[in-house]
């Protein structure tokens, strides 16, 4: 809630009577914009769920019961499906709803041209995002069948959705704890994981929607419990990344266990093949944040050599070195005990340690610049076109040099590595290459937030912005090292290269 949002709902609540020219023009335009959005995404919510049930959404409801979901579970979360590109516009038309609330909501999209509309979620099962106060703020779709296409499509950011500020789940969670006591929460990855431990009945669980958590997400949290289960996938991609969740976790005031799965399983596998008893045994045996990371460190180094005990011992000691004093002298008990060194040893060295990494935030991103930003959005676009097969896409005219931002450099190389074995790319494989999950949310969007007859054109423009900052620092350097020459030949063959780069085209 704004400020101001949150006067009028506890003046609402207190039954007082707001002055009238309490409302600026400027939020009053806001405010009638979010609630727009809200109808237009509840109407649509109904739209898709009627489809649904409908004959046009007989293959989706069969893919979802295959997947183990009943249809109760499918009401309670208000699932449903997009039969194509011409429904769900027609539908919310005939409704009364305006194109520029139905855009700006990211439901539909219009031809520039011919001002046609076409459903952005088009073709996928429809998971509704719901705030604690009920209103439905966005949707995640997700494809019926495995292509190379992104398994799942989110509503992109708007008035009312943010996805770095939202749980998805969090308005049963809050419902759950409003009728009965619900004294943890369990945070998993996905939708799906959300949907299936609610349905085995473990309804206190909670998942962010492919971002890493923040620490909004943290907070809304510890709104309603003191305890957290962190549930990932048992394969859960940047381990860097889940210990900083871990630790904003517990910035926040919250008690962290860590779920530990079996390889391979997200908690949706966990409940399907193994069931209820083993996920439920899980919980049980969920680590406390300082044995887990512990538990980490011994991981990474053979206790049976002298160097591999001095590198655990070193490494335990900054775990150790955050902690009070009482819980540094028993977990120092335990690493004294693995290790074969003196508990007194380990202490004074967890004493020592003054710098600690692991808590440290992560590396700012370098500071963005006009034309940083400029090139940062034309290489996702860039990508963003490539990794979905777009047509205008031209592998040879991509350079490599043109990205410099690391996820950026994952991705065009997960690609052409692909290409060079005939692989076909998948975009779901993205998430397995860097910890920026963030980053490759916005690479898999890009192409989205441009109008498809508008697309090879953008691209061309993207990859001329790319290639002329390429050019320009080249050539930077060229002359550079010209100025720095020695001998004749080289003079003429710098001389040679920045006259042949000056002439260069990007196509
Ligand atoms: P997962 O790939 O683990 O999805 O991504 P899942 O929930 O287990 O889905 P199923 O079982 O394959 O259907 C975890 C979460 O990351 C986000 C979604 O929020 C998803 O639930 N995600 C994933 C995306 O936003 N886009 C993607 O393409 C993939
Ligand atoms: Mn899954």
């Amino acid at each position: 809630m704004t400020y101001p949002e949150a006067v009028e709902w506890l003046a609402e609540r207190a039954n007082l009577k707001l002055p009238e020219d309490f409302e600026s023009a400027e939020y009053k335009e806001i405010k009638q914009l979010k609630e727009k959005i809200h109808n237009a995404n509840k109407e649509a919510a109904k739209f898709y769920f009627q489809t649904l049930f409908s004959p046009a959404g007989a293959e989706a409801l069969q893919y979802l019961l295959k997947r183990g979901l009943t249809e109760q579970t499918i009401k309670t979360f208000g699932m449903g499906f997009s039969p194509n590109s011409w429904s769900l516009p027609q539908y919310m038309e005939k409704k009364g709803y305006d194109k520029s609330t139905l855009k700006k909501a990211g439901l539909c999209g219009y031809d520039d041209d011919s001002g046609k509309a076409y459903d952005f979620f088009s073709g996928r099962v429809m998971v509704p995002i719901i705030d604690s106060f009920g209103n439905v703020i966005g949707f995640g779709g997700r494809v019926l069948k495995d292509t190379g296409f992104a398994k799942y499509k989110n509503t992109l950011a708007n008035p009312v959705f943010d996805k770095s500020r939202s749980l998805f789940n969090i308005n049963l969670f809050k419902k759950l704890k409003q009728s009965e006591t619900v004294q943890s929460a369990i945070l998993v990855e996905g939708y799906m994981d959300t949907i299936s431990l609610y349905q085995a009945g473990i309804k206190n669980v909670v998942a962010p929607m492919g971002t890493s958590l923040t620490l909004d997400q943290c907070r809304m949290l510890k709104r309603y419990v003191d305890l957290v289960f962190v549930c990932f996938d048992g394969d859960s991609a940047g381990q860097a990344a889940t210990m900083r969740s871990l630790e904003l976790l517990k910035s926040s005031g919250l008690e962290v266990k860590v779920m530990e799965l079996p390889d391979k399983m997200d908690p949706d596998d966990v409940i399907k093949k193994k069931g209820t008893e083993v996920f439920e045994a899980l919980i049980t045996k969920a680590l406390p944040l300082i044995d887990y990371k512990l538990k980490k460190t011994e991981g990474g180094h053979s206790l049976s050599s002298a160097d591999g005990r001095q590198k655990y011992v070193k490494a335990a000691a900054e775990v150790l070195s955050k902690l009070d004093a009482v819980e540094r002298e028993v977990y120092a008990r335990t690493v004294s005990e693995k290790s074969g060194i003196a508990i007194a040893t380990v202490l004074s060295e967890a004493a020592g340690v003054t710098d600690d990494a692991l808590s440290q935030p992560p590396k700012a991103r370098p500071k963005e610049t006009k034309t940083r930003k400029g090139s940062i959005n034309a290489a996702r676009y860039v990508l963003s076109a490539l990794m979905n097969m777009k047509g205008y896409v031209k592998l040879q005219y991509i350079k490599p040099d043109f990205f410099d931002d690391e996820a950026h450099q994952a991705v065009y190389g997960y690609f052409v590595e692909c290409v060079n074995n005939r692989i076909q790319p998948k975009i779901s494989d993205l998430f397995d290459l860097t910890e920026d999950r963030e980053e490759i949310n916005e690479i898999i969007e890009a192409v989205d937030k441009v109008a498809p007859e508008k697309q090879a054109e953008y691209y061309l423009q993207c990859i001329t912005f790319l290639f002329n900052d390429y050019k320009k620092e080249l050539t930077h350097e060229l002359m550079k090292r010209l100025s720095q020459a020695k001998s004749q030949k080289e003079i003429s063959e710098l001389k040679e290269k920045i006259k042949e780069l000056t002439n260069s085209q990007p196509i």
